[in-house]
């Protein structure tokens, strides 16, 4: 029996390559060998999204970049979580035996605290315990993340321990996936982690221009054209090497290393690369766009497929908890 794999990826604007290499591209490559679930989680946006139209328009670009990008609706259940009431209700059950300290300690919270958070909800605060639920639901092995979600999965398997430990063994417990090399995918700002928040990204269906844009803003040292340069200290060569082949990482490096290679030859180098890595998906998410249609037949039919396994979870959690007549 195949091993399961499962991610939600939040409906909060275009993606950028942090989102790609770090969440979608793990899942999309386990496609073969594990039964893989990937959902977009519209319940964890509304905990920033105040906007019926914004939520909608996002929910429907995030299903295109990831059937654009290879996810492949035959292979991986692909659904949306508002479109199954048990994760809420699963949430609720979790939330009964979470730890208030749990919570509090949970890094994201924290951050949201210290950085002065304007008026924290309590959505925002029980966060971690939705996604528990979006996972144990549908027992997972496995759940590829990026690195600042590696925590919110640890909660995930504590509450199913602590579950099981109450109500008797219900729930699998999850490993996180977070390869090393691309846990933490680095801005064009050179300093920070890739994201939104810090506006340094590169986005995959960006306009041409606005691509070229992007990363020529790359900050690069002042190391002049003619001087060798530091490939390992280089943020356009970091980004490249997330890409390229090794042959190709090679070859820019002994341009680096030599001299006489100045960093907006470097950025035109990469700019091509993107283009020709993500061209065919840029151009298939042109077509998909024009078949809203498909779209929305895909998610159904995922929707379908995993509200078979959600609702046997929760069958047993009702046995379990005494939730049944
Ligand atoms: P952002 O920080 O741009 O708002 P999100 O928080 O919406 O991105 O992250 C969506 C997914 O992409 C998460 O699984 C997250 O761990 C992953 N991710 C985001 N930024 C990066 C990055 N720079 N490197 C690796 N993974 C990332
Ligand atoms: N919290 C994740 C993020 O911000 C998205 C998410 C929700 C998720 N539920 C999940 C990821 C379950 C993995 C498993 O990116």
């Amino acid at each position: 029996m195949k091993k399961r794999a499962l991610t939600g990826v939040k409906p909060s604007g275009t993606p950028h390559i942090g989102n790609y290499l770090g969440a979608m591209k793990p899942i999309i490559d386990l496609q073969n060998d594990y039964e893989t679930f990937v959902f977009i989680a519209d319940l964890h946006s509304l905990t920033t999204v105040r906007n019926a139209e914004e939520l909608h328009r996002n929910t429907l670009d995030v299903a295109l970049d990831f059937l654009a990008l290879g996810l492949d609706p035959e292979r991986t259940v692909f659904y949306r979580q508002s479109d199954l009431h048990e994760h809420s209700e699963l949430a609720w059950i979790l939330s009964c035996i979470t730890p208030f300290g749990l919570m509090e300690r949970a890094h994201a919270w924290k951050d949201a605290l210290a950085t002065g958070k304007k008026d924290p909800t309590v959505g925002l605060f029980t966060y971690p315990v939705l996604m528990a639920a979006d996972i144990l639901l549908y027992q997972a092995d496995l759940v590829p993340v990026g690195k600042d979600q590696k925590q919110h999965v640890e909660i995930a398997r504590d509450l199913a321990e602590k579950f099981n430990g109450i109500f008797g063994e219900t729930f699998k417990l999850p490993e996180e996936m977070t390869p090393e090399e691309i846990a933490s995918i680095v801005g064009t700002d050179g300093e920070h982690k890739m994201s939104k928040s810090y506006n340094n990204t590169i986005q995959i269906f960006a306009p041409e221009e606005e691509l070229k844009k992007q990363i020529m803003g790359i900050k690069t040292d002042s190391t002049p054209v003619e001087a060798p340069k530091d490939p390992d200290t280089d943020t356009v060569f970091k980004i490249y090497s997330y890409l390229a082949t090794p042959p190709e990482i090679e070859n820019l490096r002994d341009k680096y290393l030599s001299g006489g290679f100045g960093y907006g030859e470097a950025k035109k180098m990469l700019l091509t690369k993107y283009l020709e890595h993500f061209g065919p998906a840029r151009e298939k998410r042109i077509e998909l766009a024009k078949n809203l249609g498909y779209l929305g037949d895909v998610l159904k039919s995922g929707g379908e497929k995993a509200k078979k396994i959600a609702s046997g979870t929760m069958e047993q959690v009702r046995q379990r908890t005494g939730l049944i007549l």
